[in-house]
């Protein structure tokens, strides 16, 4: 629920505010003057503060700008009488949200309220729109999340549970594969979606000025702090803190967060005053905390409290079945923001993009459709449009999938292969097969070495003469593609080069 100060010396209009936002449910507090505001803002947090501007002791527009000293996070609407229009531009100037002539209507002030509160929590969310994320959606937003693998279909069911309770969450996966998406997931599914989702990356503050971010600090608690500030858990109020990449965190940090973990409290920086938060915490990282714990990096305490609901996110190259929806998926994302119609990836593209291993997931495969929308000129994406990269790294997935060096060609096959596929080859390419000085070095004859130059200049001339399309190089050479796949890492032969 909102918190609301509402700020006049006319003690009718005021306690008629009052009411009128507390029957929209709102949480109300009143203040006389604009000193008295200050002092209420300066002991609590309230999410806004409507106030007149002619009050005794300290007028509206000097307590806007005490107030927005403090935390420039609460909006301040003001009420202004008709004809004083003058200071209604002063005090948005000074960082009022808007402002209502008198006489106030009830609706009207509601309205702007609603408003105000929720351009709050988009900006605070990083542009994140909370409609575009309920799971499985489909739609175009660049927040949908895709998953049709059983993996993530677990994933989601989870987030769906989740998202009903209000326990911590440790969010543990690779980099770029989710975590941070299934955060927002769990807390726009969640009773408090309209509450803010603040995201703090524990990894890039540094060691000195992440406690004073998170908890705050009073006015002098250190050099440089010449005015009081209120932290990230205080601003997060009724909502929930996204603490990323958390296993970067200090030893001593990591007391804090247990305490917050534990008791629902925390101390701004130089101050005695224990300060209450209702508070989700989330926390996510791609550390093996287990390996942590053992070494002393971190706490088990703070581990076992974090991880009463843990979610898992697998990496990419372990649901490959969501490989052709994501790149779909980023296929209409680029169609919208460069304009363009690409109608998809063909087969072969699609192949070699799933056998790839991704070690940077997800964000990686975002960035690769980017790419081959810059280098492809026609409206499909074509194995020619794709980055090297994506040939360089196969042979990790395959031997995952499949056996591994045991399931390399006979040399005998592959010799009668090219006796069967010479003639009509030769129609219209000639093919040679070199065999370098190396195979009678010394004088010695070496199978091992023969057999590897034979089975790379074998596959360069099958590429070459199939126009460096795996697909139809497999077929016309007779072999399995996986095996090609695995020869052209191993030999560091890169297909393009035979487009
Ligand atoms: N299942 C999914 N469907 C659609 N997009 C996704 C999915 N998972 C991740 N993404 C997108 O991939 C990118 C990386 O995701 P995110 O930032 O959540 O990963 P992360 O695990 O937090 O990575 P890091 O550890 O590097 O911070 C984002 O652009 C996100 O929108
Ligand atoms: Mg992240």
């Amino acid at each position: 629920m909102h918190k609301v100060l509402v700020v006049d010396d006319d003690k009718v209009l005021q306690q008629s505010v009052r009411q009128a936002l507390e029957y929209h449910h709102f949480v109300v507090d009143v203040a006389d003057n604009g000193k008295e505001a200050v002092t209420k803002v300066y002991g609590q947090k309230y999410d806004l503060v409507v106030m007149d501007v002619n009050m005794p002791e300290m007028d509206g527009i000097q307590a806007l700008i005490e107030i927005k000293k403090h935390d420039p996070s609460v909006i301040v609407l003001i009420l202004t009488a008709y004809s004083n229009v003058t200071d209604a531009v002063k005090a948005v100037k000074e960082g009022a949200y808007n402002y209502l002539e008198k006489p106030i209507s009830s609706e009207n002030l509601v309205a702007l309220i609603k408003r105000a509160l929720k351009a709050r929590s988009m900006v605070e969310t990083v542009g994140f729109s909370s409609p575009t994320l309920s799971i499985g959606e489909t739609s175009t937003s660049k927040d949908k999340f895709v998953g049709e693998s059983n993996a993530m279909k677990k994933v989601f069911d989870v987030i769906s549970k989740l998202a009903k309770v209000n326990t911590p969450v440790l969010i543990r996966g690779e980099s770029g594969t989710g975590k941070e998406l299934v955060a927002k997931a769990i807390h726009y599914n969640s009773p408090r979606k309209d509450e803010k989702f603040v995201i703090i990356n524990c990894g890039a503050i540094s060691e000195n000025l992440i406690e004073s971010e998170l908890f705050g600090h009073e006015k002098g608690a250190f050099t440089g702090a010449d005015s009081r500030k209120i932290g990230k858990f205080q601003f997060a109020e009724g909502g929930t803190i996204f603490l990323d990449e958390i296993g970067d965190i200090s030893a001593a940090m990591q007391v804090k967060l247990l305490r917050v973990l534990q008791e629902k409290t925390f101390m701004p920086v130089g101050s005695n005053r224990e300060i209450k938060v209702d508070v989700r915490i989330i926390a996510a990282s791609h550390k093996p905390f287990e390996e942590m714990i053992k070494d002393g990096s971190f706490r088990e305490d703070l581990f076992y409290r974090l991880n009463v609901l843990p979610v898992y996110l697998p990496p990419l190259r372990d649901r490959k079945t969501d490989i052709p929806h994501l790149v779909n998926h980023y296929i209409n994302y680029f169609n919208n923001v460069h304009n363009l119609r690409v109608k998809g990836a063909d087969p072969e593209a699609l192949d070699v993009l799933s056998n790839y291993s991704w070690p940077g997931n997800i964000r990686e495969l975002r960035n690769i459709i980017e790419h081959c929308f810059i280098m492809e000129a026609s409206d499909m994406i074509h194995v020619s449009s794709l980055p090297s990269v994506v040939f360089k790294d196969q042979k990790k997935v395959e031997s995952s999938d499949q056996g591994s060096e045991d399931s390399v060609i006979d040399i005998e096959d592959i010799q009668n292969s090219v006796l069967d596929a010479t003639p009509a080859a030769k129609s219209s390419h000639e093919v040679h097969f070199s065999f370098g000085t190396k195979l009678a070095e010394g004088g010695k004859l070496d199978f091992a070495i023969a057999k590897d130059q034979f089975e790379k200049e074998f596959i360069v001339q099958a590429l070459k003469l199939n126009k460096g399309r795996i697909n139809q190089t497999a077929l016309n050479a007779n072999i399995p593609k996986k095996t090609l796949l695995r020869k052209i890492e191993k030999y560091e032969i890169n297909p393009k080069d035979y487009y």
